[in-house]
């Protein structure tokens, strides 16, 4: 008999031969609208299927990635001369032909998914969870822009050059987010990604000007911060500056403007996050476990969303610290490109280094809840941990790794959010509790970006839940937000019409 098992039609596809795994596309990325209809970026690859499975493998394969020239200041001089010089014809092609490009970048971006998943593996050593979740949320935010950009076509008019200046933890996603978002708002861009991850940001770079952008309008700039980022920033050409990274950096950036002569130039800046969950003791404990592996130990905690503080009230917390226990020694650390693997290794020998100190003063200074073994040995493995300390108080400086700190408290939940609020950033925060006026009511006292309620507090979804914060967490306006690009562009000159 024929083992062949047809699957029958589906919204008007064609039958399909189910031996036949490779005709099977990857589905592709798309952002859900403002009232949450469609599908989340991160969702709908499921990466066991063979079908879904074959095209990463065969990219895992056989993309590699490569070191890039360093820009020197004569390169960032010529650069910002031609980027000034482009802005006039930049600024003046119609809103509808930027948004085409982008959409043009978007569907480009799509089709190639196993290959920039692939990039990141070997760039980021991004687990393939995740790389998938970010080229998703790059195609989202080009096809938000696109048309946030023609339904506020009136204000898009740009300011100039724009100096973009990325992280490493998204290379993809907030590389590209950043650029397309000045671009489209009639902007000429710089863009500098960070150093440890050029490579994927120079295959965005070249899809954007396959795409149509013109290299006119947008230059990549390679280097450490410290030369090619402060070069860029203090340029007399640069009209404007988004940056996302450390707070520290931010703070660096924000004065060197303030050393310029001339006009003012508007940062906006994401920067770091204490993140905190309350979790009181009406909360589905194993909902909590769930919520927090993925918060505080994906991507290896190298998110500025990532969860750091898990606040546990007093009657539930033995329950909430034993099962923790047992999610730690069931986590997988080992090689990203594995597929049973949830925590790669973290980005450089620094990064390790730092995270390195900070779990050894933990172990000395806190207690130790659990430590997650280690599967394949590599270099800059961290072990995800997790650590009982007193107080909220006691939450050192923002760590970017898999590490968590759990306190107890026993007092007024309000107290909690209130110490949580004294720490000074405002990113994310979680809320695990089944009284919902209680959910109300904190996150109404929280001074935090984005609240979630009874799940995880990363991976915010374009166009649906816009992501920033306030106070050392950045300046807004929230990225995949409505607001975003008007931030990006010139204030109009007359009314623009409604
Ligand atoms: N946008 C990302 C997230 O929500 C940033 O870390 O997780």
């Amino acid at each position: 008999a024929d083992p062949t098992v047809q699957v029958p039609e589906l919204l008007g596809s064609p039958l399909l031969d189910v031996r036949d795994t490779s005709a099977l596309p990857l589905p592709p990325a798309l952002y859900l609208d403002g009232e949450g209809r469609g599908r989340a970026n991160s969702n709908g690859a499921d990466l066991t299927a063979p079908h879904q499975r074959a095209p990463l493998q065969a990219a895992l394969d056989t993309v590699r990635v490569d070191t890039v020239p360093e820009a020197t200041a004569a390169d960032v001089d010529a650069a910002m001369a031609r980027l000034h010089a482009g802005f006039t014809a930049w600024n003046a092609t119609p809103v509808a032909q930027r948004a085409a490009m982008l959409r043009r970048a978007a569907d480009a971006l799509d089709g190639r998914l196993p290959e920039f998943c692939a990039l990141l593996v070997k760039e980021a050593f991004k687990t393939q969870a995740d790389c998938v979740a970010e080229v998703r949320e790059a195609v989202d935010f080009l096809r938000y822009y696109a048309d946030t950009a023609e339904h506020d076509a009136a204000h898009m008019q740009g300011r100039g050059v724009f100096v973009c200046i990325s992280p490493w933890n998204f290379p993809l996603a907030i590389f590209a987010g950043q650029v397309v978002a000045a671009l489209v708002a009639g902007n000429t861009v710089a863009a500098k990604p960070a150093e440890q991850t050029p490579f994927v940001a120079l295959k965005m770079v070249e899809l954007l000007h396959d795409s149509g952008v013109p290299a006119d309008a947008l230059a990549l700039l390679h280097g450490a911060g410290e030369t090619v980022g402060a070069g860029l920033v203090a340029h007399a050409h640069t009209a404007g500056v988004c940056f996302t990274g450390s707070t520290a950096v931010a703070q660096i950036i924000n004065k060197s403007l303030a050393k310029k002569s001339n006009a003012p130039v508007p940062l906006i800046a994401e920067t770091g996050g204490l993140n905190a969950m309350v979790v009181d003791s009406t909360a589905l404990p194993e909902q909590v476990i769930d919520a927090v592996v993925q918060s505080a130990f994906r991507s290896a905690g190298q998110r500025c969303s990532a969860l750091r503080l898990l606040c546990v009230q007093d009657s539930i917390a033995d329950g909430v610290i034993e099962m923790l226990k047992g999610a730690l020694q069931q986590l997988w650390v080992g090689k990203p490109e594995q597929l049973a693997t949830d925590v790669g290794p973290v980005i450089d020998d620094e990064a390790h280094a730092g995270i390195g100190r900070h779990v050894e003063r933990l172990k000395r200074e806190a207690t130790l809840i659990a430590e997650a073994p280690v599967h394949d040995a590599l270099p800059r493995q961290i072990r995800p941990v997790a650590f009982e300390i007193r107080r909220v108080a006691d939450l050192g400086d923002e760590i970017f790794g898999p590490v968590l700190h759990v306190v107890r408290f026993s007092g007024p939940v309000d107290d909690v959010i209130r110490d949580i609020n004294a720490l000074g950033y405002g990113l994310t925060l979680g809320i695990q509790t089944r009284i919902d006026s209680r959910a109300e009511r904190l996150a109404s006292l929280a001074s935090v970006g984005n609240v979630y309620v009874n799940r995880n507090i990363i991976g915010a979804v374009v166009g649906v839940q816009p992501f920033g914060g306030e106070g050392l967490s950045g300046t807004g306006p929230k990225a995949g937000g409505p607001d975003y690009l008007r931030r990006f562009a010139a204030e109009p000159r007359i009314d623009a019409p409604a």
